[in-house]
């Protein structure tokens, strides 16, 4: 596998489990300018982040998810959001958030980061940004938990390519 970007695709995992090596901030930047290169419709660039390495703040974050082990594994996270103000399409807008999510979650891994997309935390969304102290106009999108990998085992799985190609003409 030559490219560089598959291999990244391929070998990303979820990564659940972290060492005690903290995460820098420009580590963060980058992962989020990472983030802002995702296409959006009219490059309308929806998306608005807080980066939280503070442990009060993470703990305080952690109770608002069934996966709260992971937060307080976690040596930073980064909120992502869409700006109502900024979005112009409900899909669309959606679409390019999951699209920056994924780019993210790329940058992590090819830095060296592991990195989980945390979604069940939404149902929570309006306490996240009580503590955040962000108004209703920012929508929580997801919740990326980062941290050195504490081991690279994680096993995933897809059902075959064939399952899901409807048609080929
Ligand atoms: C929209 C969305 C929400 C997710 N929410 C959570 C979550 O709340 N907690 C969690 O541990 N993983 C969460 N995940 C990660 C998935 O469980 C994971 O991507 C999937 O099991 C495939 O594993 P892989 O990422 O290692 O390939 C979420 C992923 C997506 C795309």
């Amino acid at each position: 596998m030559d490219s560089p970007v598959l291999q990244a695709i391929y070998q990303r995992r979820s990564i659940r489990e972290y060492t005690d090596q903290p995460v820098q901030a420009d580590q963060l930047r980058e992962i989020i300018r990472a983030g802002i290169w995702a296409p959006s419709g009219l490059n309308n660039q929806p998306w608005r982040f807080v980066t939280i390495t503070a442990p009060d703040i993470r703990k305080l974050i952690s109770k608002q998810t069934h996966y709260a082990h992971i937060v307080e594994a976690s040596q930073a996270l980064i909120a992502v959001y869409l700006d109502k103000n900024a979005m112009y399409d409900d899909v669309k807008d959606h679409q390019a958030a999951g699209a920056c999510i994924q780019n993210m979650l790329l940058a992590a891994e090819t830095i060296g980061l592991g990195a989980v997309w945390l979604g069940q935390i939404l149902k929570n969304k309006k306490k996240v940004n009580d503590i955040l102290g962000l108004d209703e106009h920012y929508d929580l999108m997801a919740v990326l938990a980062l941290g050195y990998p504490l081991h690279r085992k994680q096993k995933s799985n897809r059902k075959n390519l064939n399952e899901f190609i409807l048609k080929s003409f």
